[in-house]
């Protein structure tokens, strides 16, 4: 009995490696299993699609199955012939069907043959194609689907070519690219996009390193944080127990969404979700409204000295009263707010600068200031943003953070200056002329 138990250990150790070389491929039913057991990779169908199969990640110690990367999303394997995934010599991977057609492939273009490199799954549910002298050349969290698991980075800003956007599925049971995507836009700006059009945004950096921190029932604490790696910032998430079953997801409802695996209820609860209400959505309250989430249902609003022009929000306010450019006209301070959309990024400027520049420019309407000293900026450190013309998209935030937006108003004295007889008289002044 004894060699045949041990014989049959080997074949569960074989089934259950690591890693791919060019000397092992992998065919539907083999598995890689990360050296901690967490992630698996391997063929699936999904549940209702069975017709088509992909290669995918999973999470290997969670029984619910979850995806978190899928290799060939755009073209499955069709039918119920068997597919092979291997790593060539010359180092990449490549998903062959039954005919032996490439479907999905890698392309790090290195011509010299034997290098050695073998594809590993590690333990974060990063796959990476890795050379003898532990140089990673190719790793899929460069190449995300819908997650963004702890400790990988989506690039924010996109001066170089990674691209680093996530995209929905299509539907629960199908993997292929739809319509939401999701990235960061070339001004510090994180958004969703429905094709073109914004569904979702989030404010430009401020200058707070860690956005929000989250903690699950079960315990861990998941931080969402700005990373600045030489001039470029990347969102990344860490969790306090170093575990891996915290994601966040593009939602193939056009949903960004937080979640955390429930080992008691041995479900996935969300944490955080957005657009969190339907004034949440990009530009819904219209120019120069905005989203109020500091009251119990978040409402629409008109930014202070503006009044509604329909009926809804749809076309947004307007002012009540004209600004009439330096006779008089000032800034109030809105507090805890996400500054809107459509900003001028004015370089290199202090405080007092910025200030300047929106207040003697009379297209100004509002500016805000960030130091960026913390996200490890060093070259220039400011961040003053400037509004010409309307502002969209703008939120009172429910939950304290948010920075100060100044805003221009009209002089509460201009043609009235005075007496508190005549200001009565001017508050029943018609407010257009
Ligand atoms: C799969 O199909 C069944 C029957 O049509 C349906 O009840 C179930 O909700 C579907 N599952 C998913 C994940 O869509
Ligand atoms: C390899 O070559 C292809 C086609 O020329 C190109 O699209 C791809 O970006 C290259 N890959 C790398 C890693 O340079
Ligand atoms: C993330 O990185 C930290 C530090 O390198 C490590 O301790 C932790 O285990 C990693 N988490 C995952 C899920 O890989
Ligand atoms: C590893 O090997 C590759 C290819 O030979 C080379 O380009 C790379 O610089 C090496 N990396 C290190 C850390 O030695
Ligand atoms: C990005 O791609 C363009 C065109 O392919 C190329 O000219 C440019 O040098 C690339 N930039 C970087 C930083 O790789
Ligand atoms: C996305 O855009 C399409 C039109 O292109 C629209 O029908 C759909 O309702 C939009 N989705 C959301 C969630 O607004
Ligand atoms: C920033 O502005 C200061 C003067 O306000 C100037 O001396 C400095 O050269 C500027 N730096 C850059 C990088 O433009
Ligand atoms: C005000 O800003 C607008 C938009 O940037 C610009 O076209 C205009 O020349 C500026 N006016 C002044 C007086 O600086
Ligand atoms: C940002 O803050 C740092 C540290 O408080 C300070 O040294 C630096 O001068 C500030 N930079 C700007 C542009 O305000």
């Amino acid at each position: 009995m004894g060699p045949v138990f041990v014989l049959l250990l080997l074949i569960c150790v074989c089934n259950s490696e690591d890693s791919l070389t060019p000397a092992k491929p992998h065919s539907v039913g083999d598995r890689l299993i990360s050296n901690g057991g967490i992630f698996a990779l391997g063929f699936f169908s999904p549940k209702n699609s069975s017709a088509n199969s992909y290669v995918g990640i999973w999470y290997h110690n969670i029984p619910e199955r979850t995806y978190v990367w899928v290799a060939n999303r755009d073209s499955p394997i069709t039918g119920s012939s068997p597919g092979k995934f291997v790593l060539t010599t010359s180092s990449d991977l490549v998903l062959l069907d039954s005919k032996g057609s490439t479907l999905w492939t890698t392309m790090n273009n290195i011509t010299t043959e034997a290098t050695g490199a073998a594809a590993i799954l590690l333990d974060s549910g990063n796959l990476v194609i890795r050379l003898p002298n532990g140089t990673d050349i190719w790793q899929s969290f460069h190449h995300p689907t819908d997650t963004i698991l702890p400790n990988m980075s989506l690039q924010l800003s996109n001066n170089n070519n990674l691209s680093t956007h996530l995209v929905a599925w299509r539907a629960p049971d199908d993997p292929s690219t739809s319509d939401y995507s999701l990235g960061g836009d070339s001004s510090f700006q994180i958004l969703v996009w429905n094709r073109t059009m914004p569904y979702w945004r989030r404010a430009a950096l401020d200058g707070v390193l860690v956005f929000a921190m989250y903690q699950s029932k079960s315990g861990p604490i998941m931080s969402q944080t700005i990373v600045n790696r030489g001039g470029e910032f990347y969102l990344t998430y860490t969790v306090s127990d170093g575990s891996a079953s915290m994601r966040m997801i593009l939602h193939y409802t056009g949903m960004v969404k937080l979640l955390a695996w429930n080992s008691n209820s041995l479900s996935w609860d969300v944490f955080f979700e957005r657009p969190g209400s339907s004034c949440d959505r990009y530009a819904s309250c219209g120019p120069f409204g905005y989203c109020d989430a500091t009251e119990a249902v978040a409402t629409c609003k008109c930014l202070d000295g503006f009044e509604s022009v329909g009926l809804d929000f749809s076309l947004g306010c307007q002012r009540k009263k004209e600004i009439r450019c330096g006779q008089g006209d000032s800034f109030i301070t809105l507090l805890n707010m996400k500054t809107p959309d459509k900003f001028l990024y004015i370089r290199n400027r202090s405080f007092d600068q910025c200030a300047e520049e929106c207040s003697r420019n009379c297209s100004c309407t509002a500016y805000a200031y960030a130091n960026l000293s913390n996200l490890g900026v060093t070259v220039d450190q400011s961040r003053c943003l400037v509004w010409m013309g309307e502002l969209v998209d703008t939120e009172k935030r429910g939950d304290g953070l948010g920075e100060n937006l100044y805003l221009r108003i009209p002089s509460s004295s201009g043609i009235c200056s005075l007496p508190t007889l005549l200001l009565i008289f001017c508050v029943g002044l018609p407010t257009k002329y």
